[in-house]
């Protein structure tokens, strides 16, 4: 990667303050200072120090986190009226062009896996890898064997449309309590399948997207990133 490229993403600065640290002569390289801002550098090996400070951390190609989507935050990138996912998480990836790998309704709260892989957050949606999704559900009604019967068989909704056989399992001793696992992703899915029964949903959370789960220390509006080890059981998951 060229150097100018490579210290405007680490540093979070405009390409054009990179060229002047590098030509300032701040910027040395494996310990010899290199004032050319085309400089091609091995960006997963090369020791970068800016005034004498090495940089901190690996160079990251791709950023992957996990949100606790708050209800009332949009799954989305940018929106006129209400706050994003993204917008929770910008102010620390001012140089990255992060988007949610799948959308909770606004009124969902849970897990929401943000990158700016795209290539992985296709294999995170893609009904054809079949990840599993998680989620725990309220509704107004309790849960019946006809609802879940019908969940394994494939509901078919109001349209018309035959869905992917799903879960629902009781989550506890409160009867409208339920555990949904899902393999694909149809818009408004869990309150659509649910709406076919007659029961509305009044509170539905995202606690797991294939097999990493939610961690429970994030409070609504929290995030971190994914340690590697999450990564790769998620593209395991997927059958990468
Ligand atoms: N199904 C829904 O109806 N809403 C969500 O947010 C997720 C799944």
């Amino acid at each position: 990667m060229r150097l100018d490229k490579y210290l405007a993403e680490r540093l979070g600065i405009p390409r054009s303050e990179s060229r002047k640290r590098i030509a300032a002569g701040a910027v040395t390289v494996d310990g010899a200072v290199c004032k050319r801002p085309d400089a091609h550098i091995d960006e997963h090996a090369a020791a970068v120090a800016v005034g004498g400070a090495p940089l901190a951390g690996a160079y990251q190609k791709y950023v992957y986190l996990m949100l606790h989507k708050p209800k009332g935050v949009v799954s989305a990138s940018r929106d006129k009226r209400d706050v994003t996912v993204t917008d929770l998480v910008a102010a620390d990836y001012p140089r990255r062009q992060l988007f949610p790998a799948g959308r909770l309704d606004k009124t969902s709260t849970g897990f929401v896996l943000l990158t700016d892989d795209g290539a992985f957050a296709h294999d995170i949606v893609s009904p054809a890898r079949h990840l599993p999704k998680t989620y725990l559900v309220t509704l107004d009604t309790p849960l019946t064997d006809a609802m879940i019967r019908g969940f394994a068989a494939g509901v078919t909704l109001a349209d018309g449309q035959t869905l992917a056989p799903a879960l629902a399992e009781p989550d506890g001793a409160d009867p409208c309590r339920v555990r949904v696992v899902l393999r694909q992703g149809v818009y408004h899915q869990i309150k659509r399948m649910f709406g076919v029964y007659g029961a509305g949903v009044n509170e539905l959370h995202r606690a797991a997207i294939g097999p990493v789960a939610l961690d429970e220390a994030l409070t609504p509006g929290a995030w971190r990133e994914l340690t590697d080890a999450e990564v790769a059981a998620l593209r395991a998951a997927a059958g990468r």
